[in-house]
């Protein structure tokens, strides 16, 4: 049987992101961080993986709480 996703038209969270692709799997080497990223949580970025700020659209639209997540470096 096929399980149906809770967002989506087509009932697909991811709606624009390598489509042409399996499965999306995102690799970014930790010693590439200078001071931190922000990663893409709403699938809505055209700057995949990292967020662009699309979120606060889909959020509007759609009356979503996504937001990103920020991975930053240790504050001494
Ligand atoms: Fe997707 Fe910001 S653009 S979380």
């Amino acid at each position: 049987t096929i399980k149906k996703a809770r967002a989506g038209s087509n009932g697909q969270v991811n709606q624009c992101v390598r489509k042409d692709l399996n499965k999306v799997v995102d690799f970014i080497d930790i010693e590439d961080i200078t001071e931190k990223v922000s990663l893409c949580r709403c699938w809505k970025s055209k700057n995949w993986p990292y967020c662009d700020g699309a979120h606060g659209a889909h959020n509007k639209a759609t009356g979503d709480n996504t937001g990103p997540v920020v991975v930053k470096h240790k504050e001494n």
